[in-house]
C-alpha cells in the first residue's frame, strides 16, 4: 500500500511516498529557511505564501520520484495539526483537492505523531509501547506511546520549545536562523561548566518543561557581557553554547530518567528537529543504557520536518480507520 504524505506546518513544504508505513519510496523537502533567515525566525504569512508556491511542484516531484501517479496511491495523508494555521491550511487545502479529484481517502495526521513515526521508517522492528520524547522548534513533549495511535502525555513545555531556546540562544551569538545545528558544533568546543544556567522546573509537575527562563537567562548573560564591554569571541560563544546545551540536556535527562523508572523496560524513542543534537543524542543513549532499555532515534535527515514521517503515521492512522471528509480543517494547537 502506497501512502502520500504532505507536510506544511511550519517552514518546510514536503511530500513523500511511503510503502506500508515503513519503507521510503520518495521524499521531497523544499525548505524556506533562507527566506526566514532574513528575519531571524519564521514569519507566518511569508511561510503560508511560500507553501502555496511550492506545494504543487513538491507533490508532483514526490509522485514522479516514486514513479507513480496519484491514482496508484492508497491514501493521501496530510499534517492538519498543530502548527502555523496559514501554513497548515495550504497543505490541507491541497490534500483535500487531490483527494476529491482522485477519489482517494484523506487521512489527517498530527505533526508530533509524525515526528515519532520517523522512527518506524528507520527501525522496522520498533513497535509501541515505548517512551517518546519529541523535541523540536515548536514542541517539547514527553509521551507514553501505548499504541500507534494511542498516547498518554507525561509532560509538555509550559512555554517555549527546546528548539526555540536553541534558536534564540544562537541569535544572541550572531548565528543565522535556525541556529540549532551551529550551537551543536560550538558546544563541542566549549566548557559546559563555564556558566551555570538555570535548570527550570514547573511547580507541581515533575514531567513538564519550561525553557523560557533558560532562554532569557542566556540572552541576558550575553547582553550583560556586551554592556560591560566584553567581546563575544570564539571562547565566549563556545562556552555559552556548551553551558546552555548542558542545561537543556540536564532538563531533558531528569524527566526521561523519571519516565524510565516509572515504566521499566520500555524503549526510549527520540524525535523532532532538536533530536539531531549530538549532545542530546549521546545523553539519551547513556540514559537508556543505564536503564538497560533500547534507544531509537532517526537519522538527521528524518529528525527535522519532512513528509516521510507524515506518510508513515498516516498508514497507521489509516489502519485504525481514521478518515477525514472534505470539511477537514487545520488546528493551530491540538493534543497528541
Ligand atoms: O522538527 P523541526 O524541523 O520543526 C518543528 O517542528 O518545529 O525542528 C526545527 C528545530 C529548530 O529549532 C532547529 O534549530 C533545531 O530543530 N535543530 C537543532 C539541531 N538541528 C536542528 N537543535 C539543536 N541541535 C541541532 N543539531
Ligand atoms: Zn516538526
Amino acid at each position: 500500500m502506497l501512502f502520500l504524505g504532505i507536510e506544511s506546518s511550519c517552514d518546510e513544504t514536503a511530500a513523500a511516498v511511503v510503502e506500508d508505513g515503513r519503507k521510503i519510496v520518495s521524499s521531497v523537502v523544499a525548505s524556506q529557511v533562507d527566506i526566514h533567515a532574513l528575519y531571524g525566525g519564521v514569519v507566518p504569512e511569508i511561510a503560508s505564501r511560500a507553501h502555496c508556491e511550492a506545494v504543487c511542484t513538491v507533490v508532483k516531484n514526490a509522485l514522479d520520484g516514486a514513479n507513480i501517479t496519484a491514482g496508484d496511491l492508497t491514501a493521501i495523508c496530510v499534517t492538519n495539526r498543530p502548527g502555523l494555521i496559514g501554513a497548515l491550511l495550504t497543505g490541507v487545502s491541497y490534500a483535500k483537492g487531490l483527494a476529491y479529484s482522485t477519489g482517494k481517502p484523506l487521512v489527517p495526521v498530527h505533526h508530533i505523531r509524525g515526528h515519532i513515526a520517523a522512527n518506524y521508517v528507520t527501525f522496522e522492528q520498533l513497535k509501541p509501547p515505548f517512551i517518546a520524547l519529541v523535541i523540536s522548534g515548536g514542541h517539547t513533549s514527553l509521551l507514553l506511546c501505548k499504541d500507534y495511535t494511542e498516547y498518554e502525555t507525561l509532560g509538555v513545555t509550559r512555554d517555549d520549545a527546546a528548539g526555540e531556546a536553541f534558536d534564540k540562544a544562537a541569535r544572541v551569538l550572531g548565528l543565522p536562523y535556525p541556529g540549532g545545528a551551529a550551537m551543536d558544533k560550538l558546544a563541542s568546543l566549549g566548557d559546559k561548566k563555564a556558566i551555570k544556567f538555570s535548570r527550570c522546573s514547573v511547580e507541581g509537575s515533575e514531567y513538564d518543561f519550561s525553557f523560557s527562563g533558560l532562554k532569557t537567562n542566556v540572552i541576558n548573560y550575553a547582553h550583560t557581557a556586551q554592556q560591560k564591554g566584553a567581546e563575544l569571541d570564539d571562547k565566549f560563544k563556545s562556552d555559552l553554547a556548551a553551558s546552555f546545551t548542558a542545561a537543556v540536556v540536564d532538563t531533558i535527562s531528569k524527566r526521561l530518567d523519571l519516565a524510565c523508572e516509572r515504566y521499566p523496560g520500555l524503549p526510549v524513542v527520540l524525535a523532532g528537529g532538536v533530536a539531531a543534537n549530538s549532545h542530546i543524542r549521546a545523553a539519551v543513549a547513556d540514559l537508556a543504557a543505564k536503564h538497560g532499555v533500547e534507544f531509537f532515534v532517526p537519522p538527521l535527515k528524518l529528525c527535522g520536518d519532512n513528509a516521510v514521517m507524515i506518510a508513515s503515521q498516516g498508514y497507521f492512522e489509516y489502519q485504525k480507520g481514521v478518515r477525514a471528509d472534505l470539511d477537514l480543517n487545520a488546528q493551530a494547537s491540538a493534543n497528541v
